[in-house]
């Protein structure tokens, strides 16, 4: 198989990801002026968090980019949602408050603090009209417990994977899912199985060239039981060949 394997970060990664994250969703014009000492943070929420997160100011759609598929991955709308500093820093500290969808410390250090000063800022402006729905972290994390145990492992596998929001980071043809934080699934499904397992439980023991390390969620395999990760590879298997 061509696909290459590293298991180090390449330098760039991180700028691929920023702009596979600008190209996988809709972006529009920053709305922040360039004489805003925060313009630079709505920046950089453009560039790392809009893929799952709206924000007008930020020129962010991420919420509502794939409502119609109702993925998980689209995280809170923070046009209607007022946030604090304490409660972002904690969310990109964490991969948000449930740890089970958004990537955790996307970014770091003193950018870190420059988005959680920004959206302390900039979010909540139409926090008039009601929030609309969005995976609380309760949800988000019962949802992947209580998938109801089915014989047939691929239509659970299909199931878990729509579930948890591997689709906002994947390209899979069954899923509809057209997600390019990651890398596509295509192909895989003719892995050995338990190379697809250990891509889901332990992406870091190896990551696919060029994407960096630590952006897929390290929680899959304390979140889904050894069933739903036995489906999502028969999942794989049957579909992604
Ligand atoms: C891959 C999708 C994804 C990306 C990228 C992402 N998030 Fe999230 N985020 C979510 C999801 C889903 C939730 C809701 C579930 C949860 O809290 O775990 C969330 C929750 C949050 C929350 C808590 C909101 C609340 O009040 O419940 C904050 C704050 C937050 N994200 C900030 C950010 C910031 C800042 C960035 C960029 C540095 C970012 N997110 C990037 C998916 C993402
Ligand atoms: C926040 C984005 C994100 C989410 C959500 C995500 N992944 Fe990934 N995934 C990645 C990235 C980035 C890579 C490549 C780096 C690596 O190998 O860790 C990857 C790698 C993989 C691979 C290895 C692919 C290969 O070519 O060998 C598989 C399999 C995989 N993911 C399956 C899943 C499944 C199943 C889910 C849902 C349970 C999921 N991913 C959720 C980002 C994500």
């Amino acid at each position: 198989m061509g696909r290459q394997r590293i298991t180090t970060i390449a330098a760039v990664a991180g700028a691929l990801l920023a702009s596979a994250l600008l190209s996988a969703c809709g972006t529009d014009k920053i709305q922040v002026a360039q004489s805003d000492p925060l313009h630079a943070g709505a920046v950089l929420f453009q560039q790392r968090c809009s893929g799952c997160h709206s924000l007008t100011s930020a020129g962010a759609n991420g919420s509502a980019a794939n409502v119609r598929k109702s993925m998980r991955t689209n995280g809170p709308n923070f046009n209607v949602r007022k946030e604090s500093y304490q409660r972002v820093m904690y969310a990109i500290q964490n991969g948000g408050f449930s740890g089970a969808i958004m990537p955790g410390n996307i970014v770091t250090g003193a950018d870190a603090k420059l988005v959680a000063t920004f959206l302390a800022k900039y979010s909540g402006v139409d926090a008039h009209t009601p929030p609309s729905p969005s995976p609380m972290p309760a949800v988000a994390a019962g949802a992947a417990k209580s998938a109801a145990p089915k014989t047939d492992l691929v239509a659970l596998g299909r199931q878990v994977y729509a579930q948890n929001g591997c689709g906002a980071c994947h390209v899979l043809k069954d899923a509809n899912s057209v997600g390019k934080v990651g890398p596509t699934l295509q192909g895989v499904g003719a892995d050995p199985a338990a190379m697809i397992k250990t891509s889901i439980i332990n992406p870091n023991a190896e990551v696919v060239k060029p994407y960096p390390a630590g952006v897929m969620p390290q929680t899959f395999g304390k979140i889904l039981t050894a069933q739903q990760i036995d489906a999502l590879v028969a999942y794989l298997q049957s579909v992604a060949r």
